[in-house]
């Protein structure tokens, strides 16, 4: 499953590419409000960090207005998709920016038939919102489920795209019912990476690196060294600032370097 952020910040951004994990972005006026400045100047800065779609939704509600500022913003990058409320004015917006060779997110999906119309109009991302649904006590991943069956046995090619997302549980469910993409808000993503015991074991992993190296150079051996480091044979040498026995800001480790 692919991993997008829906997020506009731009450093969120930033982190996720170096982590290795982002497939894309979704944005929304509400995420802009957030962040503020140009919706564009951002859309730009995103397209330049992440290669993969995109989305910059319209906020018009007319068909002429959706398809203006859907052109617009296609226009700024060529991975940028335009994000289409479902509604029927959006069906036909969806419809004719397909024609137009614009691929399109409909966004606001809180039913498979709606999904599926969507698909149908030819939105090649489909957003269903399931924490929304939680939210009014209605089960959110059945809409996944029902939309995944139905792309399935029908041989459609539109990609489910699980939005609203609020916990790491929607995300790990969202994949193994089968949706092509989760998009998630930049904490869940950090939930993700965490477990107490991860996070216990590092730091005893830490500590008793260091007592044992404390105890070997406590013995006038060469060993007090950290991993990586140069030692001159008979030196005793002590941990070099930065490393693991050294004095680097707390929390920091290193890692023993290739090859050795
Ligand atoms: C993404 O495309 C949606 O706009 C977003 O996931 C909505 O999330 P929310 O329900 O937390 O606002």
């Amino acid at each position: 499953m692919k991993i997008f952020l829906d997020t506009a910040d731009i450093e969120e951004i930033r982190i996720a590419a170096r982590w290795g994990v982002l497939d894309g972005v979704t944005t929304n006026p509400s995420l802009y409000a957030k962040v503020g400045g140009s919706y564009e100047g951002i859309l730009r800065e995103i397209c330049k960090i992440t290669s993969g779609p995109v989305s910059a939704e319209v906020v018009a509600e007319d068909v002429e207005g959706m398809l203006r500022e859907g052109r617009a913003f296609a226009k700024l990058a060529r991975n940028i998709v335009v994000k289409v409320p479902m509604s029927e004015e959006g069906l036909e917006a969806i419809s004719r920016f397909a024609e137009e060779g614009i691929k399109t997110n409909c966004t606001l999906i809180f039913s498979s038939n709606q999904g599926l119309l969507a698909a149908k109009a030819g939105a090649s991302l489909i957003s269903p919102f399931i924490g929304r649904l939680d939210d009014i006590n209605q089960d959110g991943m059945i809409v996944i489920r029902e939309l995944v069956e139905m792309f399935e046995l029908h041989d459609i090619d539109a990609e489910i795209l699980t939005a609203s997302v609020r916990n790491p549980l929607h995300v790990s469910q969202a994949a193994l019912a089968g949706s092509h993409i989760a998009t998630l808000p930049f904490k869940v993503l950090q939930q993700m990476i965490h477990h107490p015991l991860t996070d216990k074991g590092i730091v005893t992993f830490r500590q008793d690196w260091e007592k044992a190296r404390a105890a070997a150079a406590a013995k006038g051996g060469t060993d007090g060294a950290a991993p990586g480091q140069i030692v001159q044979p008979g030196s005793g040498a002590q941990p070099a600032k930065g490393t693991a026995g050294g004095s680097a800001r707390a929390g920091s480790r290193s890692r023993p370097a290739a090859g050795s």
